[in-house]
């Protein structure tokens, strides 16, 4: 039996899946990942425009890294990666995300249960009030960076900046999901960014079976991966639902 029709099996027999998301299944929507320098991070290095003390120190700089990265998330649209986990929730098998990406594209995609482990960009927030306010495409034109109209300083996504903390919310859904599956997916992530990366670990330590979507093997792979699938989530994702039975047109976006 090829590996495919393994996991395919184990999903049918086990059910309860849960999916731990990174960068790599956007690639194919059009949204670089941040390691392995392409595209927009081959300019703005992440690990120092996304760290909150160059957003506090800097904001103008920052922002212009976040214009090139929000312009992006507006133009994107699910990848079958996607939409393959669309239809495996419709199918009753998949019962929580947990993103580390910021895009919204699970959402797009109609997930349903999706837990945002590094916040999302749906909302800008000021970081002396926490005043909120939708993220809209006129905050492309807002120059130098958009400002709080109560307390006139920079706004930022809602996003988790290195340096921040995770949303308590999001670490007690992702334990809570984490407890309850039979089965963890882990898909495009280089698994180096903790504590999201954590996740995995804890579904592995309760006896979940893991199986593991990337390009490339990640430090999950010798650690925790029992299935490791090697390629394109996009490609990989959609050839587990044909085993199922089911069609990327069952997502219900
Ligand atoms: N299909 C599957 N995997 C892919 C694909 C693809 N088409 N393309 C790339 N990958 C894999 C890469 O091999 C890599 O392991 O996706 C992973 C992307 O890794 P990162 O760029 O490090 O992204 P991620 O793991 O999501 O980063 C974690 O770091 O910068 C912070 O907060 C940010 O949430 C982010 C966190």
């Amino acid at each position: 039996m090829g590996k495919y029709s393994q996991v395919a099996n184990l999903i049918k027999e086990k059910g309860n899946v849960i999916a731990f998301t990174g960068a790599g299944i956007s690639v194919e929507s059009g949204i670089p990942a941040f390691r392995g320098a392409q595209g927009l991070w081959e300019k703005y290095d992440p690990e120092e425009y996304a760290h909150i003390n160059s957003f506090v120190s800097e904001p103008a700089k920052i922002w212009c890294m976040l214009r090139e990265m929000i312009k992006l998330t507006f133009d994107a649209h699910p990848s079958p990666a996607h939409l393959a986990l669309g239809a495996l929730e419709k199918a009753g098998f998949l019962k929580a995300v947990i993103t580390q990406n910021v895009d919204g594209l699970h959402q797009e995609a109609g997930n349903t249960n999706i837990i945002e482990y590094h916040g999302n960009m749906r909302n800008l927030v000021c970081l002396k009030c926490r005043k909120k306010i939708p993220l809209k495409q006129e905050v492309l034109t807002a120059m130098p960076y958009p400002t709080c109209d109560r307390c006139n300083k920079a706004m930022k996504p809602d996003g988790v900046f290195f340096g921040e903390q995770i949303p308590i919310s999001a670490i007690e859904a992702a334990h809570e999901a984490v407890e309850n599956c039979k089965i963890i997916m882990i898909i495009g992530t280089s698994g180096v960014v903790y504590p999201a990366a954590e996740v995995p670990f804890q579904a592995a330590s309760r006896g979940a079976a893991v199986v593991e979507i990337n390009v490339n093997p990640t430090p999950f792979t010798s650690a925790v991966t029992q299935y490791f699938l090697e390629g394109s989530a996009s490609q990989v994702l959609p050839r587990i639902i044909d085993e199922l039975g089911l069609k990327l047109s069952d997502a219900q976006p």
